[in-house]
């Protein structure tokens, strides 16, 4: 049989055990040009708390009754696709359940045979690819640039500043929790560390960066940015990555009062969308694995298992209990 996670109605702030439900179905037949996937590992992302709201965005709202979308890793166990074979590991939109069948569209072979294959959903899945495009294309960061990135212990976030460090630029991260602290600056090498939950964050960007920042990574938007804002160097770049401070928010989203800082320092704030670099993944895979062979790009994920626990570990990400990527395995 085929579990799968259905969404059952759209939430009001924070999903909770109605938003969901979780059916059984025998597994599909595949039809020629087709392959069957066992996934192994689901992707949860802040991004799949928009995607089930009824509102334009970059990407159409998951339909009620729809299976949860969702990024995911898992094997070719069933192919009459002659593309793809079967023992081949393959990630893609798969959506949050265990077997999911595929014409080839939007899926692709990974190898995981030098790294895990959870790794292929985090440092060099999609939060990698937007740590590397967002930084590096949008924060045009350059050697000696004061880089502060919030949600830093986060899949996206440890990557922004590592990448920044490699790059020569003083890194500055904002987590949530000594814990997280110790390990963005202790394990993965910022220079400094802000608690959010326990400083001060405006003081403590001014204690960090007393020059001002040159690029400021949003990965939370509320009242991280406007910390951040208030402190920007003139031509600053502000990259717009999320704002998971607001995702359960949206009839009373805060945006900030102080942009006019932005005027004033002649700096810019730009949002970006990973897909749209889709076709240069691979050239930023290729150079992130070299990085991750060298010892200078670390990761973490945080596993949690069963399909049955997707809400209340889709929560974590909120909550912030977990550290790096989170991911679900979802293999029986
Ligand atoms: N634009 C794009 O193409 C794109 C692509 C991928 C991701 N994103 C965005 O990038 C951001 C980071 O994604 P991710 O995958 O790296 O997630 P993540 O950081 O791995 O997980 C979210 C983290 O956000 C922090 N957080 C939650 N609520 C918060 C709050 N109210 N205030 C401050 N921090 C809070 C928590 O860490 P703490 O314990 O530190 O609070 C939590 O662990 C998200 O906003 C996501 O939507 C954008």
């Amino acid at each position: 049989m085929n579990k799968q996670l259905i969404l059952n109605e759209r939430p009001k702030g924070m999903p909770d055990g109605n938003t969901w439900v979780l059916k059984e179905s025998p597994i599909p037949e595949i039809q020629e040009g087709e392959f069957l996937i066992q996934n192994h590992y689901i992707s949860l992302d802040p991004a799949m708390r928009g995607w089930i709201n009824d509102s334009k965005s970059y990407i159409e709202p998951v339909q009620i009754g729809a299976v949860m979308r969702a990024g995911s890793i898992g094997k070719v166990i069933q192919s009459k696709n002659q593309n793809f074979q079967v023992g081949q590991t393959v990630t893609g939109w798969n959506d949050v359940q265990q077997y999911a069948v595929s014409n080839g569209e939007n899926v692709y072979p990974v190898d995981d045979s030098q790294v895990p294959m959870t790794k292929f959903l985090g440092v060099l899945g999609m939060p990698g690819m937007t740590a590397y495009f967002g930084i590096l294309d949008v924060g045009k960061i350059t050697e000696g640039d004061v880089v502060v990135v919030s949600g830093a212990a986060g899949a996206v976030g440890s990557v922004v500043g590592q990448i920044a460090k490699i790059r020569g630029c003083q890194v500055v991260g904002i987590a949530g929790g000594k814990k997280k602290c110790d390990y963005i600056v202790d394990e993965l090498g910022f220079d400094a560390a802000i608690d959010y939950k326990s400083q001060n964050v405006f003081d403590a960007i001014k204690e960090t960066c007393p020059k001002g920042i040159n690029v400021y990574f949003d990965n939370v938007g509320g009242e991280i940015l406007e910390a951040a804002l208030s402190r920007l160097r003139k031509h600053a770049r502000v990259v717009l990555c999320g704002a998971i401070s607001q995702y359960n928010n949206i009839d009373n989203m805060k945006g900030p009062r102080n942009y006019m800082s932005l005027l004033v320092n002649r700096a810019t704030m730009q949002g970006m969308v990973v897909m749209d670099y889709a076709d240069q993944f691979p050239m930023a895979m290729q150079q992130m694995a070299g990085w991750m062979l060298e010892g200078k790009l670390q990761s973490n994920e945080s596993v949690y298992e069963g399909i049955e626990n997707f809400q209340e570990t889709f929560k974590r990400l909120f909550t912030g209990e977990k550290l790096g990527k989170l991911l679900l395995k979802v293999l029986d």
